[in-house]
């Protein structure tokens, strides 16, 4: 029995190491390395090349080494019936909330319309706003989602949120459902993307919901690329409904380099680093879900395949 990583990004060696570390006696192998097929029993994976899962004859788990899932089921040679888990972290939610706080408070501080005047030697104060008057609306009220808005509660912002399904949060104000969409919409000032991509919320980020909030509200992706439709952001941008937007996740990534969003004044990138999977936190649990594996036991954090996450 053994496992088997497969990702793209350059990281096999180091979370080789790392479940090595945690099992000195099981053999993982990397994908791109000759390897006994028939022996693996588990595959842990990040956008992964498609069709490379259907290579297992033993495959029993596929465990996605990140929280989202979208791009496994975006390849559609997955075997069925094998047990998909995901990664359900307190460092992923920390350290999301975490980067969506430092996002909104540059914003509302005008940081980085500082960092501009200063290399232009321009002295020019403007017009801050403050924490008690800003409206966060977050979009995806799930592990990363719900431990947001509590966050962003505690520093002092009005914060609400929305999902498909009812969710109560302790002093949040939530919504559901599509009808509830613009009343949740039309109120906010800052909208978080935090929705799990399914075929449901592809492109849902686009100028029909942008037109629901008020002008000059902001954007923040850090959900998927695959949430935003890129050119309704940038003509929304352009005509100064929206004041901006902060982007951590694209269609392609890397993000090419010819595309507008790199050079455009209003919009600031990070490269898909909001969240990651940080290998010493999360192979505990990978390690437990293979224990619990090749023991017959139930399986931790399993993904739903007809909700698709
Ligand atoms: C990161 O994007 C993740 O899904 O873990």
């Amino acid at each position: 029995m053994a496992i088997v990583i497969i990702r793209q990004d350059g990281k096999i060696d180091l979370w080789k190491k790392a479940l090595q570390k945690a099992n000195p006696g099981l053999k993982i192998y990397s994908y791109l390395k000759e390897h006994p097929k028939e022996d693996i029993v588990m595959a842990v994976i990040w956008k992964h090349p498609k069709g490379s899962l259907a290579h297992y004859p033993n495959l029993k788990c596929i465990a996605s080494a990140g929280a989202g899932v979208d791009y496994i089921f975006s390849d559609p040679t997955i075997p069925e019936d094998i047990p998909i888990t995901r990664i359900v972290d307190p460092y992923l939610a920390s350290d999301m909330s975490e980067h969506v706080l430092a996002v909104i408070l540059a914003e509302i501080k005008n940081f980085n319309i500082y960092k501009v005047q200063q290399f232009n030697t321009d002295w020019n104060p403007k017009i801050y706003r403050r924490i008690k008057d800003v409206t966060i609306g977050i979009m995806g009220l799930g592990e990363l989602g719900s431990l947001t808005a509590t966050d962003l509660k505690k520093v002092g912002f009005n914060v609400q949120g929305w999902s498909k399904s009812k969710k109560n949060i302790g002093g949040v104000k939530t919504y559901s459902g599509t009808k509830s969409l613009e009343l949740f919409l039309n109120t906010t000032h800052f909208l978080v993307c935090l929705l799990p991509l399914t075929p449901e919320t592809e492109g849902v980020l686009d100028k029909k919901l942008f037109a629901m909030l008020p002008k000059d509200s902001y954007i923040i992706n850090v959900a998927r690329g695959g949430h935003l439709v890129d050119e309704d952001l940038l003509h929304e941008l352009d005509n100064n409904h929206l004041s901006g937007a902060c982007l951590d996740v694209y269609h392609q990534e890397p993000l090419p380099k010819s595309h507008p969003f790199w050079k455009h004044p209003k919009i600031f990138m990070t490269p898909h680093y909001a969240s990651v999977s940080d290998t010493n936190s999360v192979i505990p649990q990978i390690m437990d879900n293979y224990e619990r594996l090749i023991t017959g036991k139930t399986l931790q954090n399993q993904v739903n395949r007809t909700k698709g996450y």
